[in-house]
């Protein structure tokens, strides 16, 4: 029998075992794991010697918004398709899922849908999903859910409790919630109090504040922490519908989230790296500079951070996603961070577009900071995101018949630690909030189904866009998160 690959000399790192051990691939899929060296001399079309480095599940970047409409209706996020994807693949990741945008005045969602699926088609150097951004839950919105999880394979929907353009009030929130039990799909929720950080804007702008520093006062902790419990009292209302609290920055929302899932509640939570890697101080710096840092929830304290690696590590958060949301700082006239318009002739932190690149330093900067553990590692990075999303065992493993989606790394001393800067990414991006950090290691390779996509030293990318295919998904499969839905059947609200 012939190989199409054969991986030797690897580590391989799951999110339960490390264990030397070689890896054969044949038809896209991973074929054989054997004793180290045992298939050094198999019969192969492609052998890379891992020489002693890690060998991992490819990463799975669950929170990715590309070529998306700015909240604030100005512009769009600045990575397309093609250059999300590109980045997605030199920072490891095999397979990412990003939004499909309902835009408020549509009362369909299979056409967003459909849109999104016209901007991705033949463009992506990785393999995609779609979640569904819900922004108006009309009657044929929800009646189209059951078509999205059994046929379009779109098994995850998000929903704003912020931004006006796409915040829902929870008369809404309970019929998405109420629909997406029916279906089993998972609900991702942005929990931040839209009415109260506009009201703070409002207070803040009065006294002429307008710094980019200042969308830190304009969003304190507790407006996650309090829609983050109503999310919760919510879900918990519509009996056990499981929810994901994405990107979670505050302590005590995480630990609100801990909480309900120790009392049994399904709920589940997300953190990225910006509030692992940066803090408030990042915003405040000379001129407009700060708008580079500007996201939402927006990065806390270095205290904080230390209690959010604690979740990661700890398991009150089951998932490590970038929330890739770039917009380009100066260079174009959609989309600027310096938000600097007709309208507003001096850039405000109201109207700087929120959110931060991050798809291709997800993993090394991670990895970088050595706070994991190994099996950690895979397990937040790429195995829960298969789990969560309904993308296991094909993604996320290393098991005989899963996808050969591999993230090799450079062995020990084989490669010197480094400063990031902007020109080593392949992002559309003209900056990175994480220029000038410290990386000790970074993606060698990166192979999708077989295929060497991203090889560092021998040409970098070596995929081509196109080669990325559409994958549906099914329902959510972390930790049997279903079970009490099904148990209980469907919604009574004589139960109330
Ligand atoms: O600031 C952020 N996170 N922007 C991206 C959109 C979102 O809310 O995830
Ligand atoms: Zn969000
Ligand atoms: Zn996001
Ligand atoms: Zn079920």
């Amino acid at each position: 029998e012939e190989y199409d690959l054969i991986v030797t000399n690897g580590v391989c790192v799951t999110a339960s075992d490390v264990a030397t051990l070689d890896v054969g691939v044949k038809d896209e899929k991973i074929v054989l794991l054997a004793p180290s060296g045992s298939l050094a001399q198999a019969k192969t079309k492609k052998l890379i010697d891992a020489e002693g480095g890690y060998v991992m599940p490819g990463g799975i970047d669950c929170h990715v918004h590309l070529e998306e409409p700015s909240m604030f209706g100005e512009g769009s996020s600045a990575d397309s398709y093609e250059t999300g994807t590109r980045s997605a693949i030199a920072g490891g990741n095999t397979t990412i899922v990003s939004f499909a945008p309902q835009q408020k005045h549509l009362d369909s969602v299979l056409g967003a849908l459909e849109a999104t699926h016209q901007l991705a088609r033949d463009n992506c150097y990785c393999d995609y999903g779609f979640h569904l951004l819900v922004s108006n839950p009309s009657p044929l919105a929800l009646s189209e859910f059951a078509q999205l999880a059994n046929t379009e394979g779109v098994t995850s929907l998000k929903i704003y409790m912020t931004y006006t353009a796409l915040q829902l009030r929870d008369n809404e929130i309970l019929s998405v919630l109420l629909t997406a039990r029916q279906n089993h799909i998972l609900t991702m929720i942005h929990a931040e109090n839209g009415d109260v950080l506009e009201w703070l804007s409002d207070q803040l702008e009065k006294q002429k504040l307008f710094a980019p520093k200042y969308h830190s006062n304009s969003r304190p902790p507790i407006l996650e922490s309090e829609a983050t419990n109503r999310a919760i009292a919510l879900a918990g209302l519509i009996r056990d519908t499981p929810i994901l609290l994405v990107h979670v920055s505050d302590p005590a929302a995480a630990e609100r989230i801990s909480l309900a899932r120790q009392k049994g509640q399904p709920v589940y939570a997300e953190t990225c790296p910006q509030y692992l890697f940066l803090t408030r101080d990042d915003l405040d710096k000379p001129g407009f500079e700060g708008a580079k840092c500007v996201c939402s929830p927006p990065p806390r304290n270095a205290e904080d951070q230390g209690q959010i690696w604690t979740g990661l590590k700890n398991g009150t958060f089951s998932v490590l996603s970038s929330d890739h949301c770039p917009f380009r700082f100066d260079d174009a006239e959609k989309g600027k961070k310096t938000c600097v318009t007709e309208e507003h002739p001096v850039g405000r932190f109201r109207y700087i577009p929120n959110g931060l690149p991050g798809i291709e330093t997800r993993l090394p900067l991670a990895f970088s900071a050595k706070k994991l553990s190994l099996t950690k590692f895979v397990e937040v990075s790429s195995t829960n995101a298969a789990k969560l999303y309904g993308l296991y065992p094909r993604k996320g493993s290393l098991m005989p018949g899963a996808d050969a989606d591999l993230c090799i790394w450079y062995p020990d001393g084989k490669l010197n630690e480094f400063g990031l800067t902007n020109d080593m990414l392949h992002h559309d991006v003209d900056y990175t909030p994480y220029a000038g950090r410290r990386m000790r290691n970074w993606p060698r390779y990166t192979i999708i189904r077989g295929k060497v996509v991203w090889n560092r030293d021998h040409g970098g990318v070596v995929g081509e866009k196109g080669y990325g295919r559409f994958v549906k998904r099914a329902a959510s499969c972390l930790d049997d998160m279903w079970k009490t839905v099904d148990e209980e059947g469907s919604f009574d609200l004589e139960s109330l």
